[in-house]
């Protein structure tokens, strides 16, 4: 642990503060910029609420909540990070922003201090394109709520070099999670590639009319999202067997959508300014009691599916 100390992150947004969040609460010191400042004082709140919460559940000690904000440091300049042997990028994504911002850590921070970005699809070898050392450069994707899931995906670029990709899954460990290492570059990683072609096709089925938005989300969640605790696509096609797939593939892959352009359901939604709960206009509309009502759940949610996800990951363990 001493190895990564203090680790800097850049970007205290939803992401920023999640990560902090997740680093305070396994004893690291974090040192943190922002350009914007007022996301400081937002960001400290957001981490003594979520820190609370793991110590209600008995899932931290108390001392670790008691000394948090000692261990925690809101810089003004990147040249506070040059003592930090890792800098954890989390910025919008934005190619331009992400290379700059790596020109500019990179003539203040030490020669071997590690450089990691939580890019959520950006191929890690054209970020690390710019960098004089771009061995010492690793895409490190962490998942939401941070402090809690396992997720945590390890993403070398073409010049990454050994030490950086273990001493990234070092650092997941440590903070509780379970390394995935992307044996290639690949936009979008394994998990939002999973992901992003599950919403492609129901922004599809919502377009044609099959279903509409509520059915959708139904027929997700009692299917797909009722048994992918328990075990990812392989294991499941494992357990109610394989040829019936491979028979359904067939007929079934050539007529999923294989649209290439952002679909009319998530530009109509963006172009009406919907943002989701955040501004209370998404795919449903909130109030904000109901806005608070699915914070609430989505955090409640995570803390009994974390009890239901341990008590089945060692079966999926035995090989
Ligand atoms: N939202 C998710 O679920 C998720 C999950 C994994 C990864 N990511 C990735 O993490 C990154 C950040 O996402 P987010 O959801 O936290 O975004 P966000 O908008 O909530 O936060 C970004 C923060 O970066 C700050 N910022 C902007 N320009 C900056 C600069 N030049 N220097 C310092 N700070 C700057 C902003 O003020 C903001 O606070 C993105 O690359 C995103 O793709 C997001």
């Amino acid at each position: 642990m001493a190895a990564f100390q203090p680790v800097g992150l850049v970007g205290f947004g939803l992401m920023g503060q999640g990560i902090a969040t997740c680093l305070l609460s396994r004893g690291f010191s974090v040192r943190v910029y922002d350009s914007d400042r007022r996301t400081y004082a937002r960001g400290q709140t957001n981490i003594d609420f979520a820190l609370a919460e793991l110590l209600r559940r008995r899932l931290i000690k108390a001392q670790v909540r008691k000394n948090w904000r000692d261990r925690l440091q809101c810089v003004s300049t990147f040249d506070d990070f040059a003592r930090c042997p890792l800098i954890i990028e989390s910025v919008p994504e934005n190619l331009e922003l992400k290379h700059q911002l790596f020109r500019e850590l990179e003539a203040v921070v030490s020669p071997r201090a590690i450089l990691a970005s939580n890019t959520s699809s950006l191929p890690i070898s054209m970020l690390q394109s710019v960098l004089r050392a771009p061995a010492r450069f690793i895409g490190m994707h962490w998942g939401v709520p941070t402090q809690l899931v396992p997720f945590f995906e390890v993403i070398p670029g073409t010049r990454t070099s050994k030490r950086t990709v273990t001493l990234a899954c070092e650092l997941g460990v440590a903070c509780g999670k379970d390394p995935i290492v992307l044996r290639q570059d690949i936009r979008g990683f394994i998990g939002n590639r999973l992901m992003y072609a599950m919403m492609r096709e129901a922004c599809y089925l919502v377009e044609t009319g099959i279903g509409d938005i509520e059915t959708v989300d139904r027929a997700f969640r009692h299917g797909l999202g009722w048994w992918s605790l328990l075990a990812g696509p392989f294991r499941w096609m494992d357990l109610t067997g394989i040829p019936a797939y491979a028979a359904v593939m067939e007929g079934l892959l050539p007529k999923l959508s294989n649209q290439k352009t952002v679909p009319d359901v998530m530009q109509d939604a963006v172009r009406r300014g919907s943002e989701g709960i955040s501004n209370g206009k998404g795919f449903y509309r909130y109030d904000k009691a109901g806005a608070a009502r699915w914070r609430k759940a989505w955090i409640e949610f995570s803390y009994d599916v974390k009890t239901l996800a341990d008590k089945y990951e060692k079966l999926n363990r035995v090989k």
